[in-house]
């Protein structure tokens, strides 16, 4: 069984290549039995600023795993920084072990960093990656990836960025340009919290909850969406080629 968290696409791709049951967390998130049973329990995610999405983070401050083993996988675009001993820690804080955590490095849709045209002429190995990782899942082993000083740092001077102005997490710099909006729908059927509101056919903000996954902002057609923090390339949009607008749609919209 693997429970996953996507915005884009990468987790939903590496969930699938390493196989099994599929439950998707903002979906489980919806139900009050939040109990897990299997020998296997896998948990694939993205990376956000060396730590969880809330959503995920809030998932597993209220699930049960009973498994004999259970591992996460943590896709991110860059840096991972101290992402694998980060979730250890704050699963175990809150009653859950893990066995294994490691990371795979795939494009990072983090547009105010990334020009997404640039990052998807990269060729970041990710079947290497894969192959290693199924490996280890094989035969259980006990891993957590580690980390540097520098990675540390990095960490820390990116939480405070955060801390210190919210709207680098919060969701308040994702706009919508309601001239360009049709209200097809799409950037509140992608989105994992239930944030965006269509209206009389147009699309109304809702600013008090967000993941700030960017998954509107990738997903609109019309690409309306824009940010007030700097966007590397506003024509450069992303999903993971090997992941459909169905699949992400069906694993997070709340409504
Ligand atoms: C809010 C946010 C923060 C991110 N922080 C990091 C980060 O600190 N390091 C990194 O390498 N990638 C970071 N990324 C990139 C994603 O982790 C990466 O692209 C991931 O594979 C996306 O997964 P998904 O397609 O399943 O949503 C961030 C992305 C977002 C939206």
């Amino acid at each position: 069984m693997i429970l996953y968290y996507t915005s884009t696409g990468n987790s939903l791709y590496i969930a699938k290549q390493l196989g099994g049951e599929l439950i998707s967390i903002p979906q489980a998130l919806k139900e009050d039995n939040l109990i897990f049973e299997d020998d296997v329990i896998g948990i694939v995610c993205p990376d956000y600023s060396a730590e969880l999405p809330r959503t995920v983070r809030k998932f597993l401050e209220k699930a049960t795993l009973k498994a004999d083993y259970v591992y996460v996988i943590i896709t991110y675009g860059k840096l991972d920084s101290i992402v694998a001993y980060w979730t250890k820690e704050f699963a175990q804080k809150h009653g859950i072990h893990l066995d294994y955590v490691n990371t795979v490095l795939m494009v990072d849709n983090w547009l105010p960093s990334f020009d997404m045209f640039e990052e998807m002429a990269i060729d970041k190995e990710i079947p290497k990656q894969l192959e290693n990782i199924k490996k280890d899942i094989k035969i259980r082993k006990k891993f957590v990836k580690g980390y540097t000083i520098e990675d540390k740092t990095a960490w820390e001077s990116v939480s405070k960025r955060n801390r210190e102005s919210p709207e680098w997490t919060d969701g308040t710099a994702l706009h919508c340009d309601i001239d360009k909006c049709n209200g097809c729908g799409i950037c509140t059927k992608v989105c994992p919290v239930g944030r965006n509101i269509i209206k009389d056919g147009k699309r109304f903000e809702v600013t008090n909850k967000c993941d700030f996954c960017l998954g509107c902002i990738h997903a609109c057609p019309r690409n309306a969406f824009y940010l007030t923090i700097n966007d590397k390339n506003p024509n450069a949009r992303y999903r993971n080629p090997n992941i459909n607008i169905k699949e992400i749609m069906d694993a997070n919209n709340q409504r």
